[in-house]
């Protein structure tokens, strides 16, 4: 796996190269922000991320899979996802949106899902192989900035609790690499954790839970919306709900035709 380069020199911060100043001074200014609005870093490598997911796999349903429920199902009715469809899921974990977009594409469709954890990736194999759906998806195990997917070939992409582990500047990489993927007048649905709407007890609290054990709790408010638009996608929704007093974006979002 090639190693992430990111290191802050003065006012810059570099990225695999990528002067991450300059893209803010261009108008990206989430990047930046500073006081409550900062966003917090990730520390860690995809590798740990990888081991992380792959040591608390089979009890990641009880841990948080159904408290995410209610966020992931609204993002998936948000996407409409119609038989016929090519889907493309990213961070696909235990496999519950799999398995509503494996019903949704029907029988001429196909669902596509990339997850950094085996260890996931087998526990959602065997939730679609109960439900005899295993022949609508194809499932494959690596990191989604390292994947080599073909370009303009999904009618929808699908991630919720995914962007959010990304490092600040690896976000738009992510955006940027889903708009690519899109067909023309594809739909892409996000469900995040937010830094949107107003700044709750509970989301400082996790904050700082995230700061202070940051395996633990690897997920952290980002702002979705805005970083999508920067990556040149046009928003069709945008809305932020509450779990548990915690603020989650949902935003659906198109590639625009030429
Ligand atoms: C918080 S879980 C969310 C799982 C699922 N989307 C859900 O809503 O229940 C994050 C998932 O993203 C996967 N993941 C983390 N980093 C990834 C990467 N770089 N590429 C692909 N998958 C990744 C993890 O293995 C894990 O299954």
């Amino acid at each position: 796996m090639p190693k992430c380069y990111k290191y802050r020199t003065g006012e810059k911060y570099l990225f695999r190269g990528i002067d991450v100043q300059r893209l803010t001074t261009a108008g990206i200014d989430w990047m930046t922000k500073t006081g409550s609005g900062k966003i917090g870093r990730v520390r860690r490598s995809h590798d740990e991320a990888r081991a992380n997911y792959n040591r608390i796999s089979r009890w990641y349903d009880l841990l948080e899979g159904y408290w995410e429920e209610k966020a992931r199902r609204e993002g998936l009715s948000l996407l409409a996802v119609a038989e016929g469809e090519t889907v493309l899921e990213i961070g696909f974990g235990t496999g519950h949106s799999l398995m509503a977009l494996a019903r949704a594409v029907g029988d001429t469709g196909k669902v596509f899902g990339i997850d950094i954890s085996e260890g996931m990736a087998r526990i959602a194999g065997k939730r679609l192989g109960r439900k005899h759906l295993s022949d609508r998806a194809e499932l494959s195990v690596g990191d989604f900035l390292e994947s080599d997917l073909p370009g303009g070939f999904f009618n929808a992409i699908f991630m919720s609790f995914v962007l959010e582990l990304f490092d600040t500047p690896e976000i738009l990489n992510v955006l940027t690499k889903c708009r690519r993927l899109l067909k023309e007048g594809g739909r892409l649905c996000v469900v995040s954790l937010t830094k949107e709407g107003s700044d709750t007890a509970m989301r400082r609290l996790y904050e700082l839970g995230h700061e202070k054990m940051p395996r633990f709790l690897d997920c952290r408010p980002i702002y979705v919306a805005r970083a999508i638009r920067d990556a040149g996608l046009e928003t069709r929704h945008t809305s932020v709900t509450s779990i548990w007093g915690l603020p989650v974006e949902m935003v659906l979002a198109i590639k625009p035709g030429i």
